[in-house]
């Protein structure tokens, strides 16, 4: 694994804890801990972050790649496991499900969260580089993944030469970016720096249905579909999805640099401005998520 890919996702693994630099910090730490979140990133992420929109997604993923008993699938930037684990449901006992991902701190809560029954292989390693062998799946699944892969067309070169003859390939992409995550994002530029507003942006930079498109056919995919479809996605309320998705990202990095009045100012900001979202007392938005299906 390159320098470069490690800094580039290794991010996801980080902990609030190991960047509390000063006194200041470990208190804002401790008191994050006190409102429930963990230290680790990869264990929030897992906690709230899968179950307000990774779980919804994943569940519409697994619809449209209609595996069958006995199919051998790969989970590429598989996270904490919610592809895999649903992949290995639908392939059963004959199937054989195998995850990647570059962060050894989500493999780590793929790995714990993961009924000993579920058999489901592990690699630490880049999309860009797997140490896996040829045609040996007949499905590559990537749930929001390859908009962080520095080298996408290496990435889907690796998922067409692992994949036999005929296997398909089954990834999703959310963006443009949605309003909700740009009010986000431009509050995160005021109270918090350049870097985590970002953060935000590289989350939704792959959604060009055309641009997709060629870089899948260029990797020597056949058959290629690429779609874009609207999802609403329920969510906690302002203040309590704002910190949850902080602290299941890598922003919880970012926050815990600032003093406690930066981040009060962010969610007063944040919280006044999504009050147009609110349904029922929680979040209700729609986000684009672009759909890709190809074959070798
Ligand atoms: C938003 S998470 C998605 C995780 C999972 N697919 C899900 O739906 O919950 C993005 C994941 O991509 C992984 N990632 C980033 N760059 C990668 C790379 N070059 N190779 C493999 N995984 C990578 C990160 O470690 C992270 O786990």
């Amino acid at each position: 694994m390159s320098k470069r890919d490690r800094k580039e996702a290794i991010v996801f693994g980080a902990s609030m804890g190991g960047l509390s630099q000063n006194n200041a910090a470990t208190e804002r730490s401790q008191q994050h801990q006190r409102d429930g979140y963990s230290e680790s990133v990869p264990r929030n992420y897992e906690r709230y972050f899968v179950p307000a929109i990774g779980a919804p997604l994943a569940h519409d993923l697994i619809r449209i790649a209609a595996l069958r008993p006995g199919e051998r699938v790969l989970d590429v930037a598989c996270g904490t496991g919610v592809v895999a684990r649903l992949a290995a449901q639908a392939a059963g006992a004959p199937g054989s499900v195998a995850g990647l991902d570059i962060t050894p701190g989500m493999l780590a809560v793929a790995r714990k969260t993961t009924p000993p029954a579920m058999a489901i292989d592990w690699h630490e390693a880049s999309a860009e580089a797997m140490p896996l062998p040829d045609a040996s799946f007949d499905a590559v699944l990537c749930q929001m993944g390859l908009q962080f892969v520095p080298d996408k067309d290496a990435a889907l070169r690796e998922m067409r030469r692992v994949l036999a003859p005929g296997g398909r390939l089954i990834l999703n992409v959310p963006g443009p970016t949605p309003q909700l995550f740009a009010i986000m994002g431009e509050a995160l530029a005021r109270h918090i720096g350049a870097g985590a507003a970002g953060f935000v942006n590289h989350v939704f930079s792959l959604h060009d249905t055309a641009e997709l498109r060629k870089l899948i056919n260029g990797a020597g995919f056949r058959d290629v579909s690429v779609q874009g479809m609207s999802k609403t996605l329920r969510l906690p309320a302002p203040a309590e999805f704002l910190w949850q998705y902080v602290y299941s990202t890598p922003l919880a990095g970012a926050v815990a640099q600032v003093n406690d009045e930066r981040r009060s100012a962010l969610e007063r900001d944040v919280v006044t401005k999504w009050q147009d979202f609110v349904k029922n007392d929680a979040l209700e938005f729609q986000v684009r998520i672009v759909v890709a299906t190809a074959r070798k």
